[in-house]
């Protein structure tokens, strides 16, 4: 597979259960070591890089599944994502704009990781990546579980963060929810790119509305 993303764009990389849309994500934060090919951030490779280095790099995932701290507050989770930062008071600005961002989250800063709902632990996975002030955003299904109240509430933030500047690589089985955030698209099968083209004309395949739109809402 070939994928790009650009500096300040959305990109999503759509696919089935098991296509390989996680192994994608966990190959470019380094987790997982590619057999073969290569990764290139801002022109430098970096599929020989330590995940802790690429983190610094500015790469940082929101893991599927969430992946917060059960035992710890909102607050120390929070605080792990910047973990690498060393200046105090720029910690303090992140922590104001995650504030900000999910008030939620301030109301429940003491409160243990575990105690959150499913849409809250998956505010704290994103607030808690935006601690450590990335350049690139991974997001892993981020919509995966919660109700369709919440599911607007993930397409929310990833709009303020795309408004931000920030750059984005969104996977998700929510095909539609994806395409519509989106700037352009992959579509992943058993691990190769079958299309690639941008989210308004990926909407408008009929091959597309097929396979992941479901064909009640493609027929509209
Ligand atoms: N360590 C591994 N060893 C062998 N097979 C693996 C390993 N990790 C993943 N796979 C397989 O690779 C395929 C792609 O998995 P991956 O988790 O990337 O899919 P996905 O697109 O994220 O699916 P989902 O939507 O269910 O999260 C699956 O068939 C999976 O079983
Ligand atoms: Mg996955």
């Amino acid at each position: 597979m070939s994928v790009r993303v650009n500096a300040g764009e959305l990109v999503t990389l759509i696919g089935a259960n098991g296509a390989g849309k996680t192994t994608t994500i966990r190959s470019i934060s380094g987790l997982l070591r590619p057999t073969a090919g290569s990764i290139r951030f801002e022109g430098a490779p970096i599929h020989t890089v330590a995940p802790e280095a690429i983190v610094g790099l500015g790469i940082v995932q929101v893991p599927e599944g969430r992946r917060i701290f059960p035992e710890l507050t909102v607050e120390e989770n929070l605080r792990i994502g910047a973990y690498l930062v060393a200046d105090h008071a720029r910690v303090a600005e992140r922590f104001d704009s995650v504030y900000a961002l999910f008030p939620r989250l301030r109301e429940r800063r003491r409160q243990l990781g575990s105690t959150l709902s499913g849409g809250e632990q998956q505010m704290l996975a994103f607030g808690r990546a935006l601690m450590a002030g990335p350049r690139l955003l991974l997001l892993d299904e981020p919509s995966l579980g919660l109700a369709p109240l919440l599911v607007q509430e993930v397409a929310r933030v990833v709009t303020e963060l795309k408004r931000s500047g920030l750059t984005i690589l969104l996977v998700e089985q929510n095909a539609r929810l994806a395409l519509t955030l989106a700037d352009r698209g992959y579509v992943l099968e058993t691990g190769r790119i079958v299309l690639s083209d941008t989210s308004e004309r990926l909407l408008a395949n009929p091959d597309v509305q097929r396979s992941y739109l479901g064909s009640v809402r493609a027929s509209r």
